[in-house]
């Protein structure tokens, strides 16, 4: 991205205090980590999705602490400005507190600045731990995929008055354990917009409608690859787009002026 500094946590912390809204991608390579990081993306999420979209599973559950590693290694050396979260995959930070720290490191020395841990009051005291040793941690509540069983499958949560509660108790535990930012997934727009007012830290919503802080999206939902049914919240942004680099650039443009998603068609 022509003369954009590294982004740091302060200058996202900055981005979300002036209420500019952050573009973030799900992102698994080096060569696609350049042309994201080109076209102007704050956040690529080395996201646990590479399961379904790289190696064809049905869940995420499958993915290996090493197949991580292997892809966050390749991402950061193709992006030189753009923050980079690294998913913790299923069962890598459920046994224990030290399981944690120890895969935590792996993803940082591999290249990321951020893990991001599913769950909510769980596993706040391992969010707590990790930031306490000096991981920056991203939160994930809302529908989170390595839960998909014990959910019932691809479904909004927090849709009754229970589920919104608990969706609000779990999102502040985790940010008062520490965690800097928060991915919230396929969750009723108006209880997104409400969570985002109230957290303090950058919300950033997929299948959560446009009020949250920022947005992120599966590389391949956007360049109309989705294999099988397309989520309402997807949008294809290479329909009328040239060129690959010319849709992450709609996608970052359009969800920097709140135009990505609408929420009569994306939203919940
Ligand atoms: O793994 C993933 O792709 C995610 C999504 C929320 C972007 O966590």
């Amino acid at each position: 991205m022509g003369d954009r500094k590294r982004l740091t946590l302060h200058a996202l912390r900055d981005y979300h205090a002036r209420g500019e809204k952050l573009a973030a991608r799900t992102c698994y390579d080096a060569s696609f980590a350049r042309l994201l990081d080109n076209a102007g993306v704050d956040i690529l999420q080395v996201g646990d999705s590479l399961g379904m979209v790289v190696e064809g599973n049905a869940t995420t559950l499958a993915v290996a602490m090493d197949t991580m590693v292997h892809h966050t290694a390749a991402v950061a050396r193709g992006n030189t400005t753009a923050w980079i979260i690294a998913d913790m995959p299923f069962g890598s930070y459920h046994e224990s507190e030290a399981q944690a720290l120890h895969n935590a490191v792996r993803l940082m020395q591999a290249g990321a600045h951020m893990v991001k841990l599913e769950g909510g009051s769980w596993v706040a005291p391992t969010i707590r731990f990790l930031v306490e040793r000096g991981i920056a941690v991203c939160g994930h509540v809302g529908f989170t995929p390595q839960a998909v069983h014990a959910l019932g499958g691809y479904r909004i949560q927090g849709r009754s008055a229970e589920g919104a509660a608990q969706l609000i108790t779990d999102a502040s535990a985790v940010a008062q354990a520490g965690a800097e930012m928060l991915v919230l997934e396929l969750v009723p727009s108006s209880l997104a917009a409400e969570l985002t007012a109230t957290i303090g830290i950058p919300v950033i919503g997929i299948g959560a409608g446009s009020a949250c802080s920022g947005q992120v999206l599966v590389l391949y939902d956007m360049l109309g690859m989705t294999h099988g049914t397309v989520p309402r919240f997807v949008r294809n942004f290479m329909v009328d787009a040239g060129s690959i680099a010319e849709a992450v650039g709609r996608y970052v443009a359009d969800v920097k002026a709140g135009r990505f998603p609408d929420d009569h068609v994306h939203g919940y």
